[in-house]
């Protein structure tokens, strides 16, 4: 009889399973992640799944039981949760090392509105470490209980007696069961922390927190083999060397995913960043150079006003590039053939850059108009005034589509002093309520060039 393979090969990325090595992931199509796995027959999440029996019921029967939220304190966090987190629910807060998550959850552990103990489990720092960090940050919560452990057995025990209501397991790569005999951070084991830890906190009604590291590496398993798991996943993404944070909920089953919340890196941690229209435009007093518009995109149910740069310069070797940072490479070698069939703007012998300011990146058709006048204006040295504003969607024949929410776009610029706003033609037609700044609809974008005189 042939011998049964008792390892396995896992993608570290979103775990898919192999029975030999692959240097690519078909699942995820990430390269050089897979990493080699006993198989372990007696996880505990498996073998509890055939003791507890479903019982069928009639969705009349169900009883509602009634759901609280408890409100972190961080309005911008809030509202990326839809108003709190619910108690007794399981959030994956994900991010890159060094992104700031240990910070912002221990601002949470400060301003959170909670009568009951909070109880801190870090893997990565020492007691002495946490301390000088709350100091800093001014954390003062009595009724915040530290632990330094990175055993699950023990961090069970710990929970039994602190009878703490609200978790936080910083991260999920460094904690580890030893009945599973793979190391810390592996496929396997951060799946059976992550089962654990849901089977206790869901059966007492605990709310967890579960911080994972993101790595491009793919060394440890990444926060995306949880994600199925858990009820929320929030993540923390930002460029490194900018204090800008955004946090982004990528799932949630009890709200809507579409919210961001915005924060910046300071001496004294992560700060709401309220207005953040303001803070995403360079300064710009001395005129507007060329290359460089105002778009608007919308976030969930916030408006961002962005300034979108382009710059084009001659190609010195035979290929033209590309290269945007901030939004979609595709979106923008697609809007440059637009720009060359429909404008005839001939961009053969051009390199093209495109970049969003702040380090944020944003991926909504509503910014093509934009992306397409800014690579014309830096084409032609024209720039365009620095009151304009330029919302739309652009389509392969290089007609300017409606966008969604246009009010709140419109009402977001005139708040920020804007006094001409350029949208599609379509939108203008139906526009419902009248605003104090200019609006130009354009139906091509032959019609926006030539009301800014590129054309
Ligand atoms: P941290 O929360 O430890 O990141 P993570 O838990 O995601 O790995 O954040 C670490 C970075 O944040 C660190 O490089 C320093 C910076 N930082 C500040 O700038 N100000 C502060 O008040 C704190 C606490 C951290
Ligand atoms: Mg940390």
């Amino acid at each position: 009889m042939a011998k049964k393979n008792s390892t396995v090969f896992v993608c570290s990325g979103c775990g898919y399973e192999s029975s030999k090595w692959l240097g690519r992931c078909p699942s995820c199509n990430e390269w050089n992640t897979f990493y080699e796995e006993k198989i372990m027959k007696n996880i505990s999440a498996s073998k509890d799944k055939l003791k507890q029996r479903g019982e069928v019921v009639s969705l009349k029967k169900i009883e509602r039981k009634e759901t609280f939220r408890i409100k972190t304190g961080i309005g911008e966090l809030d509202r990326v949760l839809g108003g709190g987190f619910v108690t007794g629910s399981l959030t994956l807060l994900g991010g890159e090392p060094g992104i700031g998550k240990s910070t912002l959850i221990l601002q949470i552990c400060q301003r959170i509105k909670l009568e009951d103990n909070i109880l801190y489990v870090s893997g990565e720092e020492s007691a002495e470490q946490i301390k000088l960090r709350a100091d800093r940050l001014g954390v003062q919560n009595d009724r915040l209980l530290f632990l330094a452990e990175t055993d699950i057995d023990y961090v069970e025990e710990a929970l039994e007696k602190t009878n703490a209501k609200f978790i936080i397991i910083d991260s999920v790569q460094t904690m580890y069961a030893e009945e599973i005999t793979s190391a810390a951070g592996s496929v396997s084991q951060v799946r059976e922390i992550t089962a654990r830890i849901m089977k206790m906190c869901k059966q007492k009604g605990i709310t967890t927190v579960i911080i994972g590291h993101v790595t491009k590496d793919g060394n440890i398993a990444g926060p995306r083999v949880l994600e199925h798991m858990v009820d929320t996943v929030l993540y923390l993404e930002g460029e490194r060397y900018f204090s800008y944070r955004i946090l982004r909920g990528v799932k949630n089953r009890f709200g809507s995913t579409n919210e961001i919340g915005m924060f910046e890196m300071q001496n004294d941690g992560l700060v709401e960043i309220t207005n953040p229209s303001s803070i995403l435009i360079s300064n710009r007093e001395d005129g507007n150079p060329s290359g460089s518009v105002i778009v608007v995109s919308l976030e969930g149910t916030r408006p961002l006003v962005l300034e979108l740069q382009a710059l084009s310069t001659p190609t010195v070797f035979g290929i033209p590039r590309r290269n945007a940072s901030g939004v979609d490479y595709n979106r923008l070698t697609l809007l440059m053939a637009v720009l060359e069939k429909r404008a005839g703007m001939n961009f053969g012998s051009q390199d093209v850059y495109i970049n969003l300011v702040g380090g944020i990146k944003i991926n909504e058709p509503a910014l093509d108009l934009g992306i397409i006048i800014a690579a014309a204006s830096s084409f032609k040295n024209i720039s365009i005034k620095e009151d304009v504003v330029i919302i739309g969607e652009v389509g392969l024949t290089g007609e300017v589509r409606a966008v969604n929410m246009i009010e709140k776009r419109i009402k977001e610029s005139e708040k920020l002093g804007y006094k001409t706003c350029i949208i599609p033609e379509s939108n203008k037609k139906v526009l419902k309520e009248s605003f104090k700044l200019d609006i130009i609809g354009v139906k091509n974008i032959v019609e926006a060039m030539k009301f800014l005189n590129l054309k």
